[in-house]
């Protein structure tokens, strides 16, 4: 089986490794492959967001599945172009995909098909935006509505730094076309959780949950990052709970974007924010998250790649399931000094080989790149350790000693992954 994996950073890479432990014969193509992925797959020197290149290339070089990794070729219709040329492809069409590139449709689908989320109002003019922040105070939530590389929301303490962040979004562009339109949204008090559903368009299997850090400091702090580690299994998502985020918010979902013409077929992401009323959704992504990815498939026993080739096909899940692992998993981003804001990149890369050799430690590589002076930074994240353990303390430990012995100039990475479960566990032995 031919197989080309559109995307080329860490979620990519553990697509790469998950689909070869479920189909060693396969050959696996990817779309400018990072130092990690070299050794296992087939470079392809078209870029991710090449959406007529790559659909052309597949076409000629008879690929079997294309599976794309990030949000921006799905919102370009990439798969609208394969599923043209009856190329199957894993990953919504452009019309579906507008879930997650338009958060302001995906607020007005929500609210059409009672799917619980915060209140909330879309604006393209500035003053009427500040006059419904002063309106509403703060804490606050501002968002840019298109895509902005997981960097776009921005949690407002105060009504002057709601301003501020409009001011930025609207009039200075800050996120460029994605600010043509905000959201502002009421603050959503709890702990988050990233739930992945494989969706057929109408029915969907969820993924075991896990939880990401967003903020490039430890204890929740700074500026938001594309994501500094997460860890799976989550304690707080309990059978009935992920029976009611299927219940009340995947399922209407999936029927409002089918009424839409929209039918999502693919990973349907729900950031859910677990808060005293219930689950509410703080967003949905087209796509598989990352670095969550790098955490939930290592726990998936059972086939991956058989249910998404039978999408992929317009096939049905009909009765699917997933098997998992009873292990936890954790996993540490290591980025580049100075990310999320500017970073150098070409420093050199040092991996032991106790690291490399350890079982228990998978390295998903993002930013790195490999050539004839060795492996080099080449982004702002650049490796996830992946620790994985019988309990989630022993997960953390190994991804914690992988990221200390990994060595790059400027490395910095959060030593706090899986801090809430680690307090929450404390608590109960407290409580006895
Ligand atoms: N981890 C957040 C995302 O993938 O968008």
């Amino acid at each position: 089986m031919r197989i080309l994996i559109v995307g080329n950073g860490g979620r990519e890479h553990t697509l790469a490794w998950k689909l070869l432990k479920d189909a060693p014969e396969a050959t696996l193509f990817v779309t400018k492959p990072n130092g990690g992925m070299i050794d296992i797959v087939e470079p392809v020197a078209i870029a991710p967001g090449d959406v007529v290149a790559l659909a052309g290339w597949a076409d000629a070089q008879n690929i079997d599945l294309v599976i794309v990794g990030p949000e921006a070729p799905l919102a370009s219709g990439l798969v609208d172009r394969l599923e043209r040329s009856g190329i199957p492809a894993f990953g919504p069409t452009k019309a579906a995909a507008r879930i997650e590139s338009s958060k302001s449709y995906a607020k007005d689908l929500m609210q059409r098909a009672g799917v619980p989320t915060a209140d909330f109002a879309s604006f393209v003019d500035l003053t009427e935006a500040q006059a419904y922040v002063r309106e509403r105070g703060a804490p606050i939530v501002v968002k840019a509505s298109g895509l902005a590389a997981g960097k776009g929301a921005i949690v407002c303490e105060t009504v002057d730094e709601a301003l501020g962040a409009l001011e930025s979004i609207l009039a200075d562009r800050a996120f460029g076309e994605a600010g043509r339109e905000v959201v502002i949204e009421a603050f959503m008090e709890g702990e988050e959780m990233s739930v992945f559903a494989i969706a057929d368009g109408h029915e969907s299997v969820l993924m075991l949950p896990s939880q990401d850090h967003k903020r490039i400091g430890e204890g929740e702090v700074g500026p938001n990052t594309g994501g500094m580690g997460a860890y799976a299994p989550v304690s707080l998502s309990s059978a009935p709970l992920l029976a009611q985020v299927q219940n009340d918010i995947i399922t209407p979902t999936l029927a409002a974007l089918a009424e839409d013409d929209a039918e999502f077929r693919g990973i349907l992401y729900a950031g859910i924010m677990l808060t005293e009323d219930g689950p509410r959704v703080v967003e949905f992504n087209c796509r598989f998250g990352d670095p969550e990815t790098q955490v939930v498939l290592p726990l998936l026993k059972s086939s991956l790649l058989e249910p998404v080739l039978e999408i992929a096909r317009g096939g049905r899940l009909g009765d699917t399931t997933l098997e998992w692992s009873p292990a936890a998993a954790l996993t540490t981003v290591l980025a580049s000094e100075g990310y999320p804001g500017s970073y150098p990149r070409s420093q050199a890369i040092h991996i032991p080989e106790s690291v490399t050799g350890d079982p228990d430690v998978l390295l998903f590589h993002a930013g790195t790149k490999s050539d004839s002076s060795g492996l080099e930074t080449s982004g702002g994240r650049v490796i996830a350790a992946t620790g994985l353990g019988t309990t989630l303390a022993q997960a953390a430990s190994k991804s914690r000693e992988a990221a200390d012995l990994i060595e790059f100039s400027g490395k910095q990475f959060r030593k706090d992954i899986g801090w809430r479960e680690f307090a929450r566990a404390e608590q109960s032995a407290e409580a006895g």
